[in-house]
């Protein structure tokens, strides 16, 4: 697939309900993020507010790709705002496993790390990421984001498995960085 076609941009409100049903699939398909399908209850009605306080919100953002009008990805932030950490931001995001290794990963986060960039508060990105996602850890690093720590068996599968949590960071301006 042409990733010319893909557009990638800022959830709206009237998204609500085609985001709810792109991330019931994404739950009940990939063993990867914490959230199990059962777990996500939120109705359109009140997903509305939740895309509309990411987009009036300047320092999180909620970012979806689409293909013919079709949601197949998306990449939401969120923020502390106490003084000590407000430079920071973590995010999860997610490819529609049809449209799986067409750069369409590449994309939402070369969107969201240029927008952090020019992000006035925020210095840098962290995320989490269950230690056997070898997908996802390979786009992070491709990217350029480095691990920093492990939260060791955080992780709990249905068939008593346990799985490392992996925290990964990237500083977008480097000059920012005094202590790495
Ligand atoms: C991880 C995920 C977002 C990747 O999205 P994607 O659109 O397939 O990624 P891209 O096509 O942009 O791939 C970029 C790079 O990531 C790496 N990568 C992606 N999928 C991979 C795979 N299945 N195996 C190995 N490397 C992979 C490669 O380095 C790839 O570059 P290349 O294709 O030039 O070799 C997607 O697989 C996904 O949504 N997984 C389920 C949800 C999830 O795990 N989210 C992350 C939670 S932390």
């Amino acid at each position: 697939m042409m990733t010319a076609k893909i557009q990638i941009r800022g959830a709206m409100p009237s998204d609500a309900r085609q985001l709810n049903h792109y991330i019931q699939r994404i739950y009940s398909t990939s063993n990867h993020l914490v959230t199990k399908p059962g777990e996500f209850r939120i109705r359109p009605f009140r997903q509305r507010f939740w895309i509309a306080g990411k987009a009036s919100n300047p320092f999180e953002t909620c970012l979806v790709a689409l293909l013919d009008g079709d949601i197949i990805g998306m990449l939401d932030s969120w923020t502390d705002r106490r003084a000590r950490v407000k430079h920071v931001t973590t995010f999860a995001m997610s490819v529609d496993p049809n449209h799986a290794r067409q750069g369409i990963g590449t994309l939402l986060l070369d969107k969201f790390t240029n927008w952090v960039a020019e992000n006035p508060r925020l210095d840098k990105i962290e995320l989490h990421v269950h230690a056997d996602n070898a997908p996802a850890i390979a786009l992070y690093k491709k990217a350029g984001f480095t691990v920093e720590g492990t939260r060791k068996r955080a992780i709990k599968y249905n068939d008593n498995r346990f799985i490392d949590d992996i925290l990964m960071a990237y500083w977008p301006n480097s000059s920012s960085v005094e202590t790495k």
